[in-house]
């Protein structure tokens, strides 16, 4: 018998204001052409003023409790992946727990950047397997748009604001690859890409600074990386990418998301793009993903998805489920 980390329930959020691609038209030198065959983006939400990140991952929470039929008080643990916490501290986790009533338990923020949802994921999965924790809230939820530099062409048109949710439960496994549930996960991390990727402020600067990327370096290691994690993934699992339903990828640029599906052999139409609604919306670009593709009936029970992510660090991996 295996204790397998399976989902009960997902759930996202997206702020109300959609922002289409022409709309960087006035401000910078720009197209919604280029925007479109560069990145795949079509439009994006911005959070209105005020609206914090731990409102929009409350929001995604409830989301997924309601489609769990569970209440914030059967939960255990809350881990939200974020790099856009509405403070520097307390945690946006502890933020949302008071938001949703939650008395009990306890709440911790993680961060990884874009690959925030991967490694929350494995550490949701490390807390039930432990039996620290029999359920847990896993939470990608994000501002990014208070981290651009609106003059900046070459950024500031590829991010979104977002959270999704997906609540994670203890349940008895026969050791297999056809139980349901988290079945092997990859993760890397390697600090001298530090300079392709970040944000100019923090604590040591006195200021929040702005998202900082040199694109195509940034690019070239996605391609990379991305299918090499998942098929390590997939291998530990003692599955092959032809045993996959669906890619659910980190959405921040489709090229890469086709790139890294043609690497792994698996067709576009067994991958889940939401990139052109949403933009890059960090570390809840999966939960996004997996909340929207089951809603358009592309995510069934039972079906076997790779998700796989990389971002400032830089940090990478991928996590095998079954849901
Ligand atoms: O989520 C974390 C991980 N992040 C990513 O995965 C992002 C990875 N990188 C990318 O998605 C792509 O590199 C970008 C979408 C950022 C850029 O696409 P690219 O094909 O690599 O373009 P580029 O940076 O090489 O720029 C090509 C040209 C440049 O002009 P010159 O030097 O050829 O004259 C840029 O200045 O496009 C120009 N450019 C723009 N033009 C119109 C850059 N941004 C824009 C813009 N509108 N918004």
């Amino acid at each position: 018998m295996t204790i397998r980390a399976v989902v009960k329930g997902v759930g996202h959020y997206l702020p109300e204001r959609v922002v289409p691609n022409s709309e960087f038209e006035a401000t910078i030198d720009t197209s919604d052409e280029w925007i479109r065959s560069r990145s795949g983006i079509e439009r994006r939400h911005f959070a209105a003023e005020g609206q914090t990140t731990s409102d929009l991952g409350a929001r995604a929470a409830r989301a997924a409790l309601a489609d769990a039929g569970l209440v914030a008080d059967d939960i255990d643990a809350i881990l939200v992946a974020t790099s856009t916490a509405d403070l520097t501290f307390p945690s946006a986790a502890t933020m949302i727990q008071a938001e949703l009533g939650m008395t009990r338990g306890f709440a911790f923020d993680l961060q990884a950047v874009c690959a925030g949802f991967v490694f929350a994921l494995t550490q949701a999965q490390a807390l039930i397997v432990s039996g620290q924790a029999r359920r847990v809230l896993v939470i990608g939820a994000e501002t990014f748009s208070r981290l651009m530099d609106w003059t900046d062409r070459g950024t500031c048109v590829l991010f979104g604001d977002g959270a999704g949710a997906l609540v994670l439960e203890a349940a008895k496994g026969a050791g297999t690859a056809a139980d349901r549930g988290i079945l092997a996960s990859d993760l890397h991390s390697d600090g001298r890409f530090k300079d392709i990727l970040y944000v100019d402020g923090g604590v040591s600067t006195g200021k929040t600074g702005h998202l900082r990327m040199a694109g195509k370096e940034v690019f070239r290691h996605a391609v990379e990386k991305l299918a090499e994690t998942a098929h390590t993934a997939l291998e530990k699992a003692g599955l092959s990418s032809g045993d996959v339903d669906w890619i659910v990828p980190h959405q921040a640029n489709l090229r890469i998301i086709s790139a890294t599906a043609q690497r792994m052999q698996v067709p576009m139409d067994r991958v889940v793009v939401t990139v052109q609604d949403h933009g890059n919306t960090s570390a809840a670009s999966i939960p996004l993903a997996l909340s929207v593709g089951k809603q358009r009936g592309q995510i069934k029970p039972g079906d076997l998805i790779v998700t796989e992510a990389i971002g400032g660090g830089l940090a990478w991996g991928s996590v095998v489920l079954r849901w």
